[in-house]
């Protein structure tokens, strides 16, 4: 496989470059790292449980964990081994095996899918040829597309991480005893003394980017939006102000809900967000092989586009649209530029965010002062991913790059986007333009949402 076609060329979208970041050194210290994370989380993943675990089927909305290890391994051996490193296929004949477009999730059980251990054999194959080729890989500017910046190794590292918190959904999803841990996150320290939302005032701001040397096709090329005034929750939604909705009969009564939302609730009898039960009056969740009671001021978590949009509906509010999330996260008022985060240009440390699956549960509202953003808002980056209003579709100016597959094929208006990142996220695949969606349905992923309304 060859390109020939560049990302976006790079425009004044706002941000500097992170300091060193388009020095080559600097860049594959960087992308070695990025690799190296994304295998240890896999690993945890795919190690916490027994051989069985790994071929089995826990949910028909899920491959096997089987699968997205080789998967990982196989879209690495494409990008990496044979684009960059124009290497011979190791093993040509199960391309078609890990091709998400010709087998559906709920078919991949009765694959002739690699078993376990010739699955994790040919991800550290891959692996080691892969690390060979990025310490001889000229990543300067002006080399080919795939290289520029190590941009095919960037998404490599992110690739390997969207299907690590893939398999965290599957993992929530099986059921029996708890494979998983993790510490909780830090608590609140000043959820009492925030604003209800903030307004953010009328005018343009600078929406995607064309600077940040590894963000994916559909996050490019930067643009300016006009933004009508509005105001947004400081914090997502919690599981204390849905139940309210839900007590006020919100899954019973239509006028709240947009009609294939309402056939959705009757079809499949909805009542409360995925995950949860109500035993002795008391609403419980299972959570990761855990029953425990729900947290009435964490951010709601496993409701779909519909359910989102239900609750906004009944509180007399709406969802954002994504320009107004954007501009809510990046739009600085100051300098007038567009951050690569809510707290700046820096990288996510642990106390900005909830990232990575450090902690397996999106951390209280008021956690993470440092990781507000000049609007005010807070917990954008990490915790759950944010459902708006909008239909994915592409930035003007977007061009496919490396593979129609990524984004291109899912632009319309079946697609909602959400953004921001959950708790299951790594850094890498995680920033203030990183664009992420589903269908409307979903409701087994890391999402929750945070409300608006005109100013
Ligand atoms: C961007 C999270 C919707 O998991 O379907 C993984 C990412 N693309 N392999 C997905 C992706 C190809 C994608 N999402
Ligand atoms: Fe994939």
């Amino acid at each position: 496989m060859t390109d020939d076609r560049a990302p976006s060329a790079p425009a004044a979208d706002g941000f500097p470059p992170t300091p060193g970041s388009l020095d080559p050194e600097a860049l594959r210290r960087r992308a070695l790292d990025a690799l190296l994370t994304a295998r240890a989380r896999t690993a945890t993943l795919t190690d916490s449980v027994e051989d069985g675990e790994l071929t089995a089927q826990h949910s028909p909305l899920m491959s096997p964990l089987v699968w997205d290890l080789a998967h990982i391994g196989n879209q690495e051996e494409q990008w990496l081994l044979r684009a960059v490193g124009g290497r011979q296929a190791l093993r040509p004949e199960i391309d078609g095996l890990y091709d998400a477009f010709e087998h559906p999730r709920s078919a991949r059980p009765s694959l002739p899918l690699l078993a376990p251990a010739e699955a994790r054999t040919y991800a550290s194959d891959v692996r080691g040829r892969a690390l060979d080729i990025l310490e001889a890989a000229p990543l300067h500017e002006g080399g080919r597309p795939l290289e520029r910046a190590g941009f095919a190794f960037g998404m490599i590292a992110q690739h390997e991480q969207q299907h690590d918190e893939t398999m965290l959904i599957t993992h929530q999803l099986r059921s029996g005893p708890a494979a998983l841990t993790a510490p909780a996150p830090p608590d609140p320290t000043d959820a009492g003394s925030l604003p209800g939302e903030v307004l953010v005032p009328a005018g343009p701001f600078t929406m995607g980017t064309s600077a940040e040397p590894w963000a994916l096709d559909n996050e490019r090329p930067a643009h300016r939006r006009e933004v009508a005034a509005f105001h947004l929750d400081t914090s997502p939604v919690t599981c204390g102000a849905y139940q309210r909705f839900m007590a006020d009969g919100g899954y019973t009564d239509p006028r709240w809900w947009a009609p294939e939302g309402w056939d959705m609730v009757r079809e499949h009898g909805l009542t409360a967000p995925l995950f949860w039960h109500r035993d002795a009056g008391q609403w419980l969740r299972r959570r990761f092989g855990v029953t425990e009671p729900v947290p009435d001021d964490e951010p709601v978590l496993h409701v779909s586009w519909y359910e989102a949009d239900a609750y906004a509906r009944w509180a007399g509010r709406r969802l954002p649209t994504e320009s107004e999330w954007e501009k809510a996260a990046r739009h600085d008022p100051a300098t007038g530029r567009s951050l690569r985060y809510p707290w700046g240009d820096t990288d996510p440390t642990p106390e900005h965010a909830n990232l990575g699956q450090r902690h397996l549960r999106p951390a209280r509202v008021g956690a993470y002062p440092a990781g507000r953003a000049p609007s005010g808002a807070g917990q954008l980056i990490g915790d759950v991913w944010e459902w708006t209003s909008s239909d994915f579709l592409p930035y003007p100016g977007f061009v496919a790059f490396p593979y129609r597959e990524y984004s291109d094929v899912f632009f319309g208006p079946g697609h909602k986007v959400l953004r921001g990142g959950s708790f299951a996220v790594d850094q890498v695949a995680c920033r203030g333009t990183f664009r992420n969606w589903d269908l409307p349905v979903r409701r087994q992923i890391f999402s929750g949402f945070r409300t608006a309304r005109d100013a």
